[in-house]
């Protein structure tokens, strides 16, 4: 076959040039091939890449993406590229915390570098596309898929979204390093209702757009080169078929040029939702909302063509559809370097990646509680007791969504202690239980003889990896099994525990605390877990992590968030409870529950030290502040405690009274702040007025003068707070 002229090869050209010089030349069906994503290789689709009618695949091993690309490249009539895709979420090969871990950083750069790790080792493999970062805001912990998420809060979000597509990114989408990022899941995913994945979301527009579609418009407005669209019934309509999301604001409103691919099989599950009667008007919907991509499913290459002829869908949807797409393969390189560069073995889990990996969990993990036991005094310590089904399990500790890493790149928490603890201290290990979900006791026996025999027992808890993640929901947020158990056993025998706690979602820790006498939260912390642990338990770094989420006291908290709204009868902490022989006539009329706390567990934000800091000194550079000008907000920061230290700081204002209720909490800005013992620094914040905006139901941004409260602090229930009054025009 004499293969037509390809000016589009021409590097010289424009872009616009060239992608509109290969659209020009396509068929209809070559145009709607782009459309399709196919999932590696149930069925041999050899002739289907020749004939030009797929335009994507995904989970496609390194050899074989060679060898399909050879087939489109120099066998198809226009020889246009395959884009292959993976799930590259947290890590490749260097499996870094799960991204809920790595948000309680509160560190843009450590998660940058996560990501552009991952993406020199997904690329070595040549993989071109990743489907993270994920930004899907989740108030639930009951969803399983807030172990990907970065956390409750838009703005945290947002940063961390954004660091992860520079990082799979940079500034060269076309370096052999880089891969294209995928923000996902588009849009409001993460307020399935009851927590349980793929269900219904119902989120009025005011809080679609202050809440749930802000890290999505930061990771457009970075140069996010695809979206993905979501599972979810957005307040009726599939977010897969959703044309006010996808066209109108994402498309339009935000200028976004990349393209939206669907979730897996997204489009044709909208027959499923009660959206679409057949696959044909699954596909129409689709194509209509502005979904550019099909995953998996075939409605698109089944029925484009017909529902064009019928007039039923403009042609003009299909070729901006392919625009995008072609958009994203010139971006990428793939027309001029289409093919797998040389395998680099030594860029997997290299050292350097595994340092970062270190780091990473060093800064994810969160000290929800210490009485003094911990730092261990290596040089006190005789024998200590490890305890627990997460001590040395090289495959749970690592998370949900590891597919590319090898089990045995995993350093246990127990391998650590073996290596870092000197010879002279005795480890005796004991599981205790079986599994994560067990309910056999009988290792108890073992597990509290070690403790007796010990000066510390260190337990090793939490939720095996499959207990999160994809349609992994969980109704109760207890230990699973017989963990629970286990752990007043140890605590029985009067020894210290120190309890570490691996998992993907916030756990319900109320009947957990009583019995620790330190609690480390780890997350699922990846490879490198078991290093970053043991130096924060041998005191060789300090814990810094910070909530990314709000810990409930309970399930029936749940959803419970931070940036609430006040209501008109606030809950207080003085009316708990109806005392015997109470008349029916009102105890207290507010938001409280009569048999439980209001208040979270732990708030969002909140992470303990080793040391300590002290926040004196609250003051604004202006009482006023006009629309156009900035809030200038410092404190003075002391590390009053025994050893340095990093805190992260942070700025929350509340907007008092407008047109729409606001959240009696906003985080705006934070910041990581290292202090010697004694030392302290004025952290001064400048932050533009206009971040006071909201958007109201009708979509529309408001920015309206009045009374603004404003704290900097360590957590989000930080005290101490100034008052500043934003003036109109
Ligand atoms: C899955 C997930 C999505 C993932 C995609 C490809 O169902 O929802 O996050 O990227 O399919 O594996």
């Amino acid at each position: 076959m004499t293969p037509s002229p390809r000016p589009w090869l021409n590097r010289n050209l424009p872009l616009f040039t060239r992608i509109e010089s290969v659209l020009g030349a396509m068929t209809l069906d070559e145009k709607i091939g782009q459309m399709w994503q196919v999932n590696s290789f149930e069925v041999n689709r050899d002739d289907l890449i020749r004939a030009g009618r797929i335009g994507s695949f995904l989970n496609i091993p390194r050899d074989e993406i060679a060898r399909i690309q050879r087939i489109a490249v120099e066998e198809s009539r226009l020889g246009i590229p395959l884009i292959v895709g993976r799930d590259v979420i947290h890590g490749y090969r260097t499996v870094f915390p799960i991204p809920l871990g790595q948000a309680a950083s509160f560190n843009p750069e450590i998660v940058r570098l996560g990501a552009e790790i991952a993406a020199r080792e997904a690329a070595a493999d040549g993989i071109h596309w990743t489907f993270a970062p994920m930004v899907d805001i989740a108030r639930d912990p009951r969803w399983g898929r807030i172990a990907e998420s970065l956390g409750e809060d838009p703005v945290l979000s947002a940063r961390l979204g954004v660091a992860m597509v520079k990082g799979f990114q940079s500034d060269d989408p076309s370096a052999p390093e880089s891969i294209a990022s995928c923000v996902k899941h588009y849009v409001g995913y993460g307020a399935a209702e009851g927590g349980r994945d793929y269900n219904t979301t119902l989120i009025p527009e005011s809080e679609l757009r202050n809440i749930y579609l802000e890290p999505f418009r930061a990771c457009s407005e970075a140069g996010a080169l695809s979206f993905m669209s979501a599972f979810n019934d957005l307040n009726g309509v599939p977010t897969s078929g959703n044309a006010h999301t996808i066209r109108d604001i994402l498309k339009t409103e935000w200028g976004f040029e990349g393209l939206v691919v669907s979730d897996w099989c997204s489009v044709t599950e909208m027959i499923k939702h009660g959206y679409a009667r057949d696959e044909a008007e699954a596909a129409e919907r689709g194509i209509a909302a502005g979904v550019d991509m099909e995953m998996v499913s075939e409605s698109y290459p089944k029925h484009a063509s017909a529902l064009l002829s019928s007039g039923q869908l403009r042609p003009e949807w299909i070729d901006d559809a392919v625009r995008r797409i072609l958009r994203v393969k010139f971006a990428l390189g793939l027309f001029d370097n289409p093919y797998p560069a040389a395998p680099r073995p030594e860029v997997f889990v290299s050292e350097p990646h595994l340092r970062a990996a270190r780091q990473s969990a060093l800064e994810s993990c969160v000290l929800l509680k210490n009485n003094g036991v911990l730092p261990l005094r290596e040089n006190q310590l005789k024998r200590i007791a490890v305890i627990g089904p997460l001590a040395d399990d090289r495959s749970e500790q690592r998370g949900c969504w590891v597919s590319d890493g090898h089990v045995e790149d995993t350093q246990t928490p127990l391998a650590a202690l073996r290596q870092m603890l000197p010879p002279s201290v005795t480890i005796d290990v004991a599981r205790g239980v079986p599994a994560c979900r067990s309910a056999d006791t009988s290792g108890f026996a073992d597990a509290v003889a070690a403790a007796c025999a010990a000066d510390v027992a260190l337990l090793f808890l939490g939720e095996d990896a499959i207990l999160s993640g994809e349609a992994h929901s969980r109704a109760f947020l207890n230990l699973p099994g017989a963990q629970q158990q286990l752990l007043e056993a140890v605590a029985a025998t009067g020894k210290p525990v120190v309890l570490v706690i691996m998992a993907g979602r916030p756990l319900v820790l109320t009947p957990v605390l009583p019995h620790a006498s330190a609690l480390l939260y780890a997350w699922h912390p990846g490879a490198m877990g078991g290093p970053a642990i043991v130096d924060l338990l041998l005191g060789r770094e300090s814990p810094s992590g910070k909530l990314p989420v709000s810990f409930p006291a309970m399930e029936g908290q749940i959803p419970i968030y931070y940036n609430k709204r006040n209501t008109g009868r606030p809950a207080s902490d003085a009316t708990r409870g109806i005392p015997q022989g109470t008349p029916l006539d009102p105890v207290d009329f507010c938001s409280n529950y009569l048999d439980g706390d209001h208040l979270p567990l732990f708030p969002f934000g909140f992470g303990l030290s080793y040391t300590r800091f002290d926040y004196q000194n609250l003051s604004l550079a202006a009482a006023e502040v006009h629309s156009d000008g900035v809030i200038e907000a410092s404190v003075e920061l002391r590390n009053t405690g025994p050893v340095a230290g990093t805190e992260i700081v942070q700025l929350y204002i509340r907007d008092v009274s407008a047109s729409l209720t606001r959240p009696v909490r906003e985080l705006k800005d934070f910041r990581r702040v290292t202090l010697a013992a004694g030392e302290s620094q004025r952290v001064t914040f400048r932050l533009p007025a206009s971040q006071l905006s909201f958007h109201d139901n009708q979509g529309t941004l408001h920015l309206e003068p009045g009374e603004f409260h404003l704290w900097i602090g360590g957590d989000s229930r930080c005290t101490g707070e100034a008052a500043f009054r934003l003036l109109a025009g």
